[in-house]
């Protein structure tokens, strides 16, 4: 007797179970991905019935960010996004400005549409651009007319590197952080450049080959922009020192 009741206790579990499960499913919208920066627009690609009722949006699934009850103005939440976002009244976008790379994560849109919940995830991969790159010339050999170098390219970040001579990308085998290469008078190039890129952005630093075997940065006014950087402090420590001796 006891045995039936349990077992009938269990199978209405289970069903219960069933049946939140299926009203909770997740339509899970492709990720989204832009730079830190930017602005964004959140939405649903399909479906969003016209009549819905009590609008949310949220961060995770904790974090409400804003909701929307018919006839009354939205209500903001009080989160990193309270002034940085507006919920558009027509379509209910969420539009997002200046995302950041903290913003990164899963967003949920919920509806309530006769009486019935209904709720839509909406990633998002905020990515910041690619560092500028510097080439580190760290050996040049000349060796019977032929030229061996190695460059390393220098970017505080994780990404991808391309190597281009004279704007011709190398071989995929050789693309990683530093380029090793032979160059023969028949095969030198006037300049050597590393690229480093993510998803959205890319930057890069040339480096100029004069023959037999030597390499200099880009230009003279860059050049001079490093040098006064750094010489900088050393002059007005100068002038502090001759206004303390004078
Ligand atoms: C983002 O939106 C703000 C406000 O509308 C605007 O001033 C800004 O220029 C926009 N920024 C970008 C990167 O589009
Ligand atoms: C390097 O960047 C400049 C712009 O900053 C671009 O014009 C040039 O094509 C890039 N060169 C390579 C080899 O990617
Ligand atoms: C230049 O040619 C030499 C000899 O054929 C080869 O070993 C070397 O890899 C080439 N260098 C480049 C940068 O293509």
């Amino acid at each position: 007797m006891y045995s039936t009741r349990r077992n009938w206790l269990l199978a209405l579990d289970l069903l219960l179970t069933l049946l939140v499960t299926s009203m909770q499913a997740d339509t899970s919208e492709p990720d989204k991905i832009v730079l830190s920066g930017s602005n964004v627009t959140l939405q649903i690609s399909k479906g969003p019935p016209g009549n819905a009722t009590h609008v949310t949006w949220l961060y995770t699934t904790n974090q409400k960010i804003v909701e929307h009850n018919p006839n009354i103005p939205p209500k903001y939440f009080n989160s990193v996004f309270k002034d940085r976002v507006k919920l558009d009244l027509q379509s209910n976008a969420l539009h997002i400005y200046h995302v950041q790379k903290s913003d990164s994560g899963t967003y949920y849109f919920r509806i309530l549409k006769n009486g019935e919940e209904m709720q839509w995830e909406i990633p998002l991969k905020v990515l910041d651009p690619v560092l500028t790159p510097i080439i580190n010339i760290e050996k040049t050999e000349e060796l019977d007319g032929n030229c061996y170098l190695r460059l390393s390219c220098v970017v505080n970040q994780s990404a991808d590197y391309l190597w281009y001579k004279d704007s011709v990308p190398f071989p995929k085998e050789l693309q990683r952080n530093t380029l090793e290469a032979t160059v023969t008078p028949q095969n030198q190039s006037k300049s050597y450049s590393c690229q480093v890129s993510n998803l959205l952005s890319s930057k890069n630093d040339t480096v100029y080959f004069t023959p037999p075997c030597t390499l200099a940065r880009s230009t003279g006014v860059k050049w001079m922009a490093n040098w006064l950087a750094v010489m900088m402090p050393t002059i007005l420590g100068l002038l502090l020192i001759s206004d303390e001796l004078f």
